[in-house]
């Protein structure tokens, strides 16, 4: 396992797969390295590869209103990051063996966080932490408790976007994690 210092210097030279050629900025995740809560989303959109930070679109700033709502905050609650930390070209979903090839580097940033809480942020986190099993319209909002770890999934919030019959279910989500980071401390 590598430490925090190493782990950014390895992603930020990785090219094990071709978004390494084609990214801008690297993301490897931002906020509290101790949180409780990690959020996994699935790869930096247009905003994110252009700053270099996870969630700063316009999916991000759904999710961020929502999380400040229930007074969660990035920089001390929780950390956020995504299954892959390039973007791929026009936003499509990573392809597994991208996916595959980044998620050592997730695992690494879960084993240095120790998050008692983690959170699929979608379709994507979803099929590579809980399963390709798990559907997101069936499942989601269901706990299962992992390796010492409280595991959930929502719908993403750009589909939250695309969407509005999928805000309620997505608010109720965001409750469920509240009440469960709550329960635990
Ligand atoms: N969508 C994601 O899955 N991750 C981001 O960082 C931004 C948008």
């Amino acid at each position: 396992m590598l430490q925090w210092r190493e782990l950014h210097k390895e992603c930020m030279e990785c090219h094990k797969c071709e978004l390494g050629d084609t990214r801008t900025n690297m993301v490897l995740g931002e906020g509290n390295p101790k949180a409780k809560i990690m959020f996994i989303g699935e790869a930096p959109g247009a905003d994110e590869d252009r700053l270099g930070r996870p969630f700063v679109g316009r999916a991000g700033q759904l999710f961020e209103k929502g999380v400040q709502a229930l007074n969660l905050m990035r920089e001390r609650d929780f950390y956020i990051t995504n299954i892959c930390k390039c973007r791929p070209k026009n936003n499509r979903t990573p392809y597994e063996e991208e996916a595959n090839e980044c998620i050592p580097y997730l695992r690494n940033q879960v084993a240095l966080i120790k998050p008692k809480i983690i959170v699929c942020l979608g379709a994507t986190a979803m099929k590579y932490i809980l399963g390709s099993d798990w559907r997101i319209t069936r499942d989601r909002g269901k706990w299962v408790e992992r390796k010492g770890y409280f595991i959930t999934c929502t719908f993403h919030p750009s589909a939250v976007l695309r969407d509005d019959n999928k805000k309620f279910s997505f608010w109720e989500d965001l409750k469920s994690i509240k009440n469960k980071y709550d329960e635990i401390e």
